[in-house]
């Protein structure tokens, strides 16, 4: 994309969205044309189906400095999300920086199963969403019952910073609360009808064969989960029974190769009723138990 000189060519959104969809492609980029029109999307300030009706519009030079940056970091496979600052997850803009993992798409069958599983709870449930990154599954799920008080933790304050920006920026502020600490340290003396985590379970060998976008730009604390990716999953396994109360739900996101290994893990907890859902890919997801005793006193003291 030339654009200094005298003999400038003039670039329209269409031909620069055709150019970059080229390059992408050329570069192996996933979703090319999408990520074209985000990218330029972003730098207008207007919404894709913009682009369609302003085709024809020629760019000015700043426009086509701010969008040949954006595109020169692309190519050093920085996420898409990452340049535009944001990602949708369960019909929610959320913010999203190097700070924290990129929601995805099979999370939210994380949502739907918590969601499901707790249809008959209390109308004043407690929930605890452990290793909540951007927040994105506290913040879906508060959204959803509003009558129920969230806790949500990480390990990390910078991911933390982001998540609090993201309940502010939501309107999910006054029954979801953050803390942090290294999962169960944080979480309440009392215990709760529901935990949820999407915890780091990629193993040592997957992490090898990541995409530059993953390896290079996420944050590793919220991928990796030791030689077979169960180091957290087995933690929040032996721990999650004394937090929850008799009959309290326990759902937590798993690699798709992790669902037995989980499934005998929590039974051997303790737990009941285990479930393996699927995500939209058809992929074991989810998996999801019930506590049949109550863990943790209550203590009318806390709070
Ligand atoms: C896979 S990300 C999930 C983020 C978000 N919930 C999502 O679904 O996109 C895992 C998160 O766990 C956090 N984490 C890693 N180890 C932890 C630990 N020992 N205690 C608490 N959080 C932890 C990371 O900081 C990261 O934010």
């Amino acid at each position: 994309m030339q654009t200094s000189g005298a003999q400038d060519a003039i670039w329209t959104v269409e031909a620069v969205l055709r150019w970059i969809s080229g390059d992408f492609k050329a570069r192996g980029i996933d979703s090319p044309r999408l990520e074209a029109e985000l990218l330029v999307s972003l730098v207008l300030g207007c919404t894709r189906i913009q682009l369609i009706v302003d085709r024809d519009r020629p760019l000015v030079a700043t426009e086509l400095a701010r969008i040949r940056e954006l595109v020169a970091r692309r190519r050093k496979r920085e996420p898409v999300a990452y340049l535009t600052g944001r990602r949708e997850f369960y019909g929610h803009e959320f913010r999203v920086d190097r700070r924290v993992l990129i929601p995805r798409p099979d999370t939210e069958t994380l949502v739907e199963v918590a969601l499901e599983r707790t249809r008959d709870h209390s109308l004043f449930g407690r929930m605890l969403d452990l290793c909540t990154g951007s927040g994105n599954v506290a913040i879906a799920f508060a959204k959803e019952r509003p009558t129920w008080h969230v806790e949500a933790t990480d390990i990390s304050p910078d991911a933390l910073e982001v998540a609090r920006m993201n309940a502010l920026r939501l309107g999910a502020v006054w029954n979801v609360r953050f803390r942090r600490g290294d999962l169960f340290d944080a979480a309440a003396p009392r215990p709760y009808d529901l935990i949820t985590a999407n915890p780091p379970y990629v193993t040592l060998r997957e992490m090898q064969e990541v995409s530059a976008d993953v390896r290079d730009h996420e944050p590793h604390l919220a991928l990796v989960g030791g030689e077979d990716g169960l180091d957290v999953i087995r933690r929040i396994g032996a721990q999650a029974g004394a937090h929850l109360v008799a009959g309290g739900v326990l759902a937590l996101e798993i690699g798709c190769e992790q669902g037995d290994a989980t499934r005998a893990l929590l039974e051997g907890e303790g737990f009941i009723d285990v479930r393996v859902d699927r995500d939209l890919g058809g992929r074991p997801r989810v998996v999801s138990a019930v506590h049949p005793e109550s863990g943790a006193a209550f203590d009318p003291a806390w709070d």
